[in-house]
């Protein structure tokens, strides 16, 4: 298969852990007689300093004429004063839009070795396997007017929350689909007590739900779920939610994992190149020291085998290797716990390269 993969490094340890996603896809390449063409890009915080804006069109042309986008991350304190519209978040934003990525999948599930590495006890997060269906392109994130500005001589601010039903019925169908193919059970999660915006989420919920007899359907209010993903995370099938509180939940939910370093995500488009990215920052207190966990960023390259290219058993092959890495005892920092040796980011790259090769030479 020949395929041309936009590569967008972006800041921080951004860079680090997208060459271990770089790495580990050319290996599949190597080992399934696939041909990769990795395109670099420049966006977030480099591209403000290199052409001051964090999403060159250059950069979008590259993603469009793509397969498929691979990300790393944005951000850091150097840009946190720069105006708002072009803050280096703001081109992740511009980018999501433009690829009208709406569908963020973030699947949260234990791999067994990482058991003990969760905060909470080893029986709460033994098995569970969950996928966060984030909304992506539209809510509080993208609504105007936000902006500062005067009322009756008061310094004022407003950020606006907007969403058509369309939006809310393709993101909600969405997790539906995905529930079909798992547990069956969908809980939508929303603020319908509070917010005029999530009652019509509930309602289009209700309608689309009608649509999928063999799906149970349960709604949430996000301060529940967010005590229930701690609770009792094993009750959790596919979540599906609105932009603000998927960003938030899926953080929380990502330490039933042991580190936000372990998630990778899925932002899928159906008319054009879907982005891969794995679900954390650019972790500025990290950055440049070799400690970034590379498994998010080469968890969503195994996501764009699959989701993008329909490479199944080469994705398996990826997240195959990556357990076969941590089962050998190999920790990053964030994942440490007495006994096992921590290694570099290039490390356990090197380690998940050396399983793939190791699995496609006996198979
Ligand atoms: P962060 O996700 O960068 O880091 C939060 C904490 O998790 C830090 O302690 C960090 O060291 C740790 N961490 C994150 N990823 C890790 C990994 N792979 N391995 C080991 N430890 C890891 O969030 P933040 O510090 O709140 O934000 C830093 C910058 O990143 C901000 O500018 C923010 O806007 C940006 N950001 C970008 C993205 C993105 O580009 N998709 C996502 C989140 C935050
Ligand atoms: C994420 C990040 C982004 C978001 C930021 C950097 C805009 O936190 O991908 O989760 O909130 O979507
Ligand atoms: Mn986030």
């Amino acid at each position: 298969m020949k395929k041309v993969i936009a590569v967008l490094p972006g800041d921080g340890i951004g860079k680090e852990v997208t060459q271990g996603a770089v790495e580990v896809l050319k290996a599949v390449a190597n080992c399934f007689n696939h041909q990769f063409e990795f395109v670099y890009s420049s966006m977030g915080g480099e591209a403000i300093d290199q052409y001051g804006v964090p999403l060159p069109a250059e950069t979008l042309t590259i993603c469009k004429d793509s397969d498929a986008v691979l990300m790393g991350a944005v951000g850091g304190p150097k840009w946190d004063h720069v105006p708002p519209s072009v803050r280096p978040e703001k081109g992740l934003l511009q980018l999501r839009k433009a690829l009208d990525v709406y569908a963020n999948l973030r699947p949260i599930s234990v791999h067994a070795p990482l058991a003990d590495a969760s905060p909470l006890k080893k029986e709460y997060v033994t098995d569970v396997d969950f996928v966060i269906v984030r909304e992506l392109t539209g809510g509080l994130y993208f609504g105007t007017p936000s902006e500062r500005r005067e009322e009756n001589g008061e310094q004022t601010v407003v950020d606006t929350l907007h969403y058509t039903r369309a939006e809310m019925k393709r993101i909600i169908k969405t997790a539906f689909d995905i529930a079909l193919l798992r547990r069956k059970k969908v809980t939508s999660v929303d603020k319908a007590n509070v917010l005029e915006s999530s009652r019509v989420w509930r309602e289009v919920a209700e309608e689309v739900a009608k649509e999928y007899p063999e799906v149970e359907l349960e709604h949430m209010l996000v301060d529940a779920a967010a005590m229930e993903l701690i609770r009792c995370p094993k009750r959790f099938d596919v979540m599906v939610t609105e932009n603000m509180f998927g960003d938030i939940l899926s953080d929380e939910a990502s330490m039933i994992t042991g580190s936000l370093g372990m998630l990778p995500s899925a932002s899928l488009s159906v008319k054009g190149p879907s982005l891969y990215e794995p679900a954390h920052g650019s972790a500025p207190d990290i950055a440049g020291q070799g400690k970034a966990n590379p498994i998010a960023a080469i968890l969503s390259a195994a996501m764009l085998l699959r989701h993008s290219f329909g490479l199944k058993e080469e994705a398996a092959v990826i997240e195959k290797a990556v357990e076969q890495a941590l089962g050998a005892g190999y920790r990053t920092a964030d994942l440490y716990a007495e006994g096992q040796s921590v290694i570099s980011t290039s490390k356990m790259t090197q380690e998940i390269v050396d399983a793939i090769i190791d699995d496609s030479a006996i198979s």
